[in-house]
């Protein structure tokens, strides 16, 4: 069977070939594509391969595709192989006199023996697909920004319609409608933290992919040293890391002041690092471990980090957790002293604290360049679900998503243009949902401000004590 599609774009040939040539990236703009990697190291070139898992009749199959030919920028072949089929694409491109690129995307697809019977059965399953992935590549080479989406409130307020949206249905159904992450983010500082391992690293690799420069802070050199290899053999970029425990607010302290001193603009925070401690612990410098790292830490780094943050208008995208809706924020008991100590819900009242402080610097007149959100992944296999949530892992192991899943609205919210027209907002799947759904969990203004002034004297008394 054979299909043949064109479309046309403004961009260049180079960078239309470029983009397609890193076939990972083909997660986003495929929509039946749920998983894409690359297995070998450095740029694309002629025998490069990839796995791609696509979902076709409701069953997944693994394609290893490969490069068979790239001659840059007028053409490219790729080869997959399934167990019963071979998908063969064949990109050509034209540039016209006007400078638009012409764009011919032949697919041919060959059956193995005895199912070649079915393939006229097959055959307009195959064109859907082969269209629906068509009209999004068009989009993502041809990007207008959308208006942004909110979920409709009632849904989360229902509770079961929201929370199937956590698994990885909420992110394949969403993906039906987004653009490919086409982003020129070369010149760009990113400064990412948490990114060695989960959702982190995942978002560290596409960022890395569009060109950003990665500044990672992490506290295991090891780890460290891993993701600067997996980033250079995925696009050859090298990443800067800051070595920091992010427990502690002194270290907090020195990531920042490095970065001060050096006087850079930071175009991108991502406050990303996080863990669930199922016992309470206190950190040496007195405080309770989940305000520490998942509050206290991000609260010191984004405030420190203000004067490069506004140099170029820089965004903050705060990674916190559907766990949020369970709690308030308890200002009368911000180390969790007062009670006996439950983790999830330690770990929920620090989220909703950095939720709330999202909202609280969107707000300030001084910040007014400045955008400040905060995403929650949905529920991703990561080794923190492993660790802290045993029995909940293995009852939603098969409906976890996947960390490229889980992390694409923070890279979305850090490359896209969408997310600069709005502020302070709570993010899941490129829409804006609702903070609330149990009453009486979400913050108030005037509280909102109370627990800045709560987080600015304990780091204040912290500072006098050292
Ligand atoms: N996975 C989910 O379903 C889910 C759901 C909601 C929210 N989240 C949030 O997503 C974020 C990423 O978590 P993940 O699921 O990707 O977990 P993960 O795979 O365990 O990654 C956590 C990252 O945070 C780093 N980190 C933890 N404690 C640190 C510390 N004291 N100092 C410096 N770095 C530290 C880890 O570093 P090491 O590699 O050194 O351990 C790792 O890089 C967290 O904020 C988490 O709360 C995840």
């Amino acid at each position: 069977m054979e299909l043949e599609r064109t479309l046309t774009t403004q961009r260049s040939a180079e960078q239309v070939l470029d983009y397609l040539a890193q076939f990972h990236r083909v997660i986003e703009w495929d929509p039946s594509v749920t998983r894409a990697e690359k297995l070998t190291a450095g740029k694309p070139a002629v025998g490069t391969q990839f796995e791609v898992h696509v979902q076709f009749l409701g069953n997944t199959s693994t394609l290893q595709y490969e490069i068979l030919e790239y001659d840059s920028p007028r053409r490219l072949v790729l080869q997959g192989r399934a167990d019963v089929y071979t998908v063969t694409d064949t990109i050509t491109l034209e540039t016209s006199a006007t400078g638009a690129t012409t764009l011919r995307y032949q697919v041919r697809v060959h059956y193995a023996e005895g199912f070649k019977k079915i393939a006229p059965l097959l055959a307009p399953l195959v064109r859907r697909n082969v269209d629906a992935a068509i009209a999004a590549l068009t989009r993502t080479l041809n990007y207008q920004p959308m208006p942004v989406q909110r979920y409709a409130g009632w849904k989360d307020k229902a509770i079961l319609p929201g929370m199937l949206h956590f698994t990885r249905r909420g992110y394949l159904q969403g993906k039906k409608r987004w653009n490919g992450l086409l982003f020129d983010l070369r010149g760009k500082n990113i400064l990412i933290t948490g990114a060695t391992s989960g959702l982190g690293r995942a978002a560290t690799l596409a960022l890395a992919d569009m060109g950003a420069n990665l500044i990672v802070v992490a506290r295991d050199g090891n780890k460290a040293q891993a993701l600067q290899q997996a980033v250079k053999e995925r696009c050859g970029a090298d990443i800067r890391v800051l070595t920091g425990d992010m427990n502690s607010l002194a270290q907090t302290q020195t990531v920042a002041q490095t970065l001060l001193q050096e006087g850079k603009p930071i175009d991108v925070l991502i406050n990303n690092a996080g863990a669930l401690f199922n016992q309470r612990e206190v950190t040496s410098e007195g405080f309770e471990k989940s305000l520490a790292l998942l509050l206290l830490s991000p609260f010191v780094l984004t405030e420190l980090l203000l004067p490069l943050l506004r140099q170029r208008g820089g965004r903050v995208i705060n990674v916190v957790s559907g766990g949020l809706y369970t709690q308030p924020v308890r200002l009368d008991d911000l180390q969790y002293a007062n009670e006996p100590y439950n983790g999830a819900k330690a770990y929920a009242r620090a989220k909703r604290g950095l939720l709330d402080m999202t909202r609280w610097w969107a707000q300030q007149p001084d910040n007014h360049n400045v955008i400040f959100h905060a995403m929650h992944p949905g529920w991703a296999d990561t080794q923190a679900v492993q660790d802290s949530l045993p029995e909940f892992y293995r009852i939603t192991k098969p409906f976890l998503r996947d960390t490229v899943q889980g992390a694409d609205t923070i890279v979305w919210l850090a490359a896209a243009p969408e997310p600069l027209t709005c502020n302070g907002e709570f993010w899941l799947d490129r829409q804006i949902h609702t903070s609330e759904i149990i009453k009486g969990t979400d913050t108030s203004p005037a509280k909102r401000e109370q627990l800045h002034q709560a987080l600015q004297q304990l780091t204040e008394s912290f500072q006098r004590s050292n």
